[in-house]
């Protein structure tokens, strides 16, 4: 009950109209914590507490609604977030799970989105900050899951280094979780090619100053050879312009949608 009373107290917070409308569910006893940390967007803002973080998004989603329960558009926002999020959680996505949601139903304003803080540490911050970390393992454990995760049929659709949580055991990578599936979208391509832009995805300048394209590429293929025994051609391929080309131009971002969901189809088919 404190638990309901003091989420529904953050949410009341998060909502600049002061009534929340409609409270969605809540599975883990959280209780009233200062806030340590806010990252603000212009509409968004992520709160970070010591045991929770709650996302709030403050924009309009009437739009949004129409289109939540339509199978052919994505879904946006935050309550596409949750959804796309029950449906990771769903198929074995390694990932948090969403805890509650609450919007308010006559304004259509102010989702808070809550899920539990990860005892994990988000994997641009641990190869910038652990200097004496080698960095060739991380990287090939994590992409180990990502080929693990493309045979799922969700492609992640924003894999950066601040999404992906990992726990260490001295300097071997013990697990790794996934978070933020906001642009989450069914995968209908070929697996290869799926774990192959989710790899090409997640080398961003964030950390593409840590390690050559020469090596990641090396890594990548080492990961296929081991996860599907032998590299197709069109995958060697999507190395080379994937890696080699970024940022990504708009064409390359449109043939990555075009073989990943060419039917922009929604996730919620799998619910
Ligand atoms: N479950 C979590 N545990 C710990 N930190 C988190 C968690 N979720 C989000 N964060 C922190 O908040 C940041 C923003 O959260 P994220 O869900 O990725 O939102 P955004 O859409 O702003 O990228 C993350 O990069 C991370 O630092
Ligand atoms: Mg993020």
């Amino acid at each position: 009950m404190t638990a309901i009373k003091s989420l529904r107290s953050n949410a009341v917070k998060a909502n600049r109209q002061g009534i929340v409308e409609h409270l969605y569910f809540s599975t883990v006893p959280i209780g009233p914590e200062p806030l340590q940390a806010e990252l603000k967007g212009s509409n968004r803002s992520t709160r970070i507490y010591n045991s929770y973080i709650c996302k709030i998004d403050n924009d309009r989603y009437i739009a949004r609604i129409k289109n939540t329960f339509s199978s052919q558009a994505p879904l946006k926002g935050i309550i596409g977030e949750a959804l796309n999020t029950l449906v990771a959680n769903k198929l074995g996505f390694k990932s948090h799970n969403l805890e509650m949601l609450t919007f308010n139903l006559l304004s259509l304003q102010a989702t808070a989105y809550f899920k539990k803080i990860l005892d994990k540490q988000p994997l641009d911050q641990v190869l910038n900050d652990y200097k004496d970390i080698d960095i060739t393992p991380v990287i090939t454990s994590v992409l180990t899951e990502f080929a693990a995760l493309s045979m799922l049929g969700l492609y992640h659709g924003d894999m950066n280094s601040s999404n992906v949580f990992c726990s260490f055991d001295g300097n071997t990578i013990k697990d790794i979780e996934v978070i933020d599936f906001e642009l989450a979208m069914p995968s209908t391509c070929d697996n290869q090619l799926c774990f192959v832009y989710m790899c090409a995805s997640i080398y961003d300048w964030r950390i593409n100053t840590l390690i050559s394209e020469t090596e990641i590429k090396t890594i990548i293929k080492e990961v296929l050879r081991s996860t599907f025994a032998s590299i197709k051609p069109e995958s060697e391929k999507a190395i080379s312009l994937f890696i080699s080309n970024r940022p990504l131009s708009k064409k390359l971002r449109q043939l990555r949608m075009s073989t990943i969901n060419p039917e922009g189809k929604s996730l919620i088919s799998y619910l």
